[in-house]
């Protein structure tokens, strides 16, 4: 029997209750809240036959880029594929994706759902999946374009349009589009006032333009919107990012103290990812975090060998260093040293083209081998796309290149790369107070006395426009 859902998608089953609960979680899924996996599992419970059960649970499993969930993963696609006779050709080709997936060939999943999407650009399971796929792989273009590829039969007269807008605008801020990024969003999130990921989207933008105020402001009004879904670490930490660019620190210090060090020994690996990325983003500019590292250094401590996502490894690598653990910042080296002599397609070429040298690197650095931490990364900084992420997670890159030309007196290269971030976000105090510091270096002490004086003047007037508001 075929059932068909709200979008006008097939699904194979046969009673209309399993497709209002599964609409149900995915809906939660698409708002960041809840537990969708777990109210798969109670269908499942009940429904062991369900084909598009397993696939939304293997599905969403992975994304978490984990190993700890790699059992629960493979358990929920062998059920899937074990129902492949059941299947239509729509839930196969979702099987297929994540049987590529499972096996390593991350891109081969991604143009599986992509197949997916031409002939059904109404499965928005198929698109979010794809979408974020390409978050976590690096394919910028298709973060826009292939969500642009569907838009021909979306409008608003279709249930879950603001996703979709929500996905494009986050992928036109990748590409730099950031007046259509910030339409599309601020359009969703009128449709939608909790479509998180949308209000992230615009987030990003403010974030990229250096609209600092505006972005404190953009999260902070609507916190009630966000602060409960499992999105909110991270956007606690874009929160911080923007009082981060103002030297505001104890704005900083008390969004990680409140929001990105949760209880549990192990929990959310994205908190895990950005409070590791604020803190590292505070020792480079030169602030005590006091003994913060030490918590989240035992919540990575059972990821120092994963490799299974780059960006994960790089993230365990700062805690390790900067919480002198160096036993077991060896271990993730020498994991990923193992790791890319393997033939793991994708992610192996993350790692050896970026996650490893980047590892190499923040060791560099912490052990004060500055010049050494510049070699590293100098050559790959065009190229860090093939993390994954977003521009403003992989900013770290570049800040912790810029810090050690600046430390071993690389001045002239210093001045040069910042020359390039005031250009780009001219509204920036960091990036002022950065050049200040490559100017005096390079023995310019008249631009540099200009420079600081700029990042004096930018924080002033933000002060001045959070008091007003
Ligand atoms: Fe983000």
């Amino acid at each position: 029997m075929a059932l068909v859902d709200r979008c006008g998608v097939a699904l194979t089953g046969d009673c209309s209750t399993l497709v209002d609960r599964l609409q149900a979680a995915h809906d939660e899924l698409l708002h960041y809240r809840g537990d969708p996996v777990g109210m798969v599992d109670e269908i499942l419970a009940e429904r062991p036959d369900f084909v598009m059960g397993w696939v939304f649970k293997a599905a969403v499993l992975t994304q978490a880029m984990e190993t700890r969930i790699y059992d629960d993963m493979v358990h929920a696609l062998q059920r899937a594929e074990a129902l492949w006779d059941k299947a239509n050709e729509r839930e196969r080709g979702h099987i297929l994706a994540i049987r590529k997936w499972v096996d390593g060939d991350f891109y081969g999943a991604v143009e599986q759902w992509d197949a997916v999407l031409v002939d059904h650009p109404r499965d928005l399971l198929a698109l979010q999946l794809a979408h974020l796929s390409d978050v976590l792989l690096g394919d910028t273009l298709n973060q826009r374009d292939r969500v642009a590829r569907v838009l021909h039969a979306w409008d608003e007269s279709a249930p879950g349009y603001n996703f979709v807008l929500g996905f494009h605008s986050f992928g036109l801020e990748e590409c730099g589009d950031y007046a259509r990024a910030e339409e599309a969003g601020r359009r969703a999130v009128a449709m939608d006032p909790q479509d998180s990921y949308a209000i992230h989207a615009v987030a990003h933008v403010l974030e990229m333009m250096g609209r600092q105020g505006g972005g404190v402001w953009w999260l902070g009004s609507r916190t009630a919107d966000w602060a409960h879904s499992n999105f909110a670490n991270h956007l606690w930490w874009h929160k911080s990012l923007y009082h981060l660019d103002l030297c505001q620190y104890d704005a900083v210090f008390e969004i990680f103290d409140n929001h990105l060090q949760s209880d549990a020994k192990s929990g959310d690996k994205y908190e895990e990812l950005d409070a590791a990325a604020l803190l590292w983003r505070l020792n480079l500019y030169g602030v005590d975090v006091q003994g913060r590292w030490d918590r989240l250094a035992d919540k990575w401590e059972h990821a120092a060998e994963d490799t299974l996502y780059a960006f994960n490894d790089v993230h365990a690598m700062m805690t390790f260093v900067s919480d002198n653990r160096l036993d077991l910042a060896q271990r993730v080296l020498d994991a990923n040293e193992r790791y890319v002599r393997s033939e793991d397609e994708a992610n192996v070429a993350m790692t050896r083209e970026v996650g490893l040298p980047f590892c190499h690197a923040i060791a560099a650095f912490a052990a004060k081998d500055y010049e050494k931490a510049v070699d590293l990364l100098h050559p790959i900084r065009h190229r860090t796309a093939k993390l994954g992420g977003s521009h403003a997670q992989r900013d770290v890159i570049h800040l912790t290149l810029i810090e050690a030309a600046l430390r071993c007196g690389r001045y002239k290269l210093a001045r040069a790369l910042v020359s390039e971030r005031t250009e780009l976000k001219p509204t920036s105090p960091q990036n002022w107070l950065m050049q200040a510091r490559a100017l005096r270096g390079a023995g310019d002490a008249a631009r540099a006395e200009a420079a600081q004086a700029q990042a004096v003047a930018l924080q002033t007037l933000r002060l001045a426009e959070q008091a007003v508001a």
